[in-house]
């Protein structure tokens, strides 16, 4: 399963070496450890890590150069010491305008680099209470792979994230995680293929601690969970992955 720390724009370079001194070491077999930490500790973290957790970008630009002001490219990322990024996590859709579109764009872009994608999408409250959490997957998910051929969506890591659950503490319910996880698979089975569908993983994110991680990988059958406010604390993401693989 894999454990992937969402770190926002949170640590100093100090703070961020600290965690992954504390972290490193304990990853139990079982698990994929990811850390998102903000560009300014990436190259710091990889060093740190040496191996033993993967890093990725919180986001990257649909170019690889020239004058975009405040973004990074894939490359760059990639030459810190990243093999993930992130795309389209709900705060950069709400916060930074990024559009369906916009996400389109740089999963196509990143889909062509050596970097590996973690597609983020889930439903606003909105969408929640109107009982269409099917249809705002259905929509994102669209828009997101319109024209992409089939082999470049096989085994894809797609992060399921309703926006109301995130940083919120009201995280979804094992059923409902469970629910938009056989959504996922069956609206990319639509689109490609049963087997496509089963070939992507699925990861929860929204308000996961390690007392509620083993619902969502146990009963709700998720691949892993991206986890924001409690993989902060070193000892709480080493307790959330113990959690995780917990017999
Ligand atoms: P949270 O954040 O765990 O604080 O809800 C999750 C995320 O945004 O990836």
């Amino acid at each position: 399963m894999i454990a992937a720390a969402n770190w926002k724009m949170n640590k100093t370079l100090g703070e961020a070496r600290a965690w992954v001194e504390k972290v490193a070491g304990e990853v139990p077999a079982g698990v994929e450890a990811m850390v998102f930490p903000p560009y300014t500790a990436i190259a710091t973290v990889a060093e740190a890590a040496r191996g033993r957790l993967a890093v990725g970008a919180q986001d990257v630009f649909y170019e690889n150069e020239g004058a975009f002001t405040g973004a990074i490219s894939p490359t760059m990322a990639g030459d810190a010491g990243c093999t993930y990024t992130l795309i389209g996590h709900s705060e950069r859709r709400s916060v930074f305008g990024e559009t369906d579109r916009d996400i389109q764009t740089k999963l196509r872009f990143v889909l062509a680099t050596d970097l590996k994608p973690v597609l983020c999408i889930g439903e606003s409250l909105e969408d929640f209470d109107r009982g269409d959490t099917r249809g705002a997957v259905r929509r994102q998910l669209g828009v997101a792979f319109k024209d992409l051929e089939e082999e470049k969506v096989r085994g894809l890591t797609i992060a399921y994230e309703p926006v109301w659950a995130i940083g919120t503490g009201r995280s979804a319910t094992v059923i409902e995680a469970e629910r938009a996880g056989s959504a996922v698979h069956e609206v990319v089975g639509r689109l490609y293929g049963e087997e496509t569908g089963r070939s992507v993983r699925i990861l929860y994110g929204g308000s996961v601690t390690p007392e509620n991680v083993r619902g969502y990988l146990v009963t709700a059958g998720m691949d892993g969970v991206l986890v924001g406010s409690a993989s902060l604390d070193a000892a709480s993401f080493v307790a959330l992955m113990q959690q995780a693989v917990a017999s």
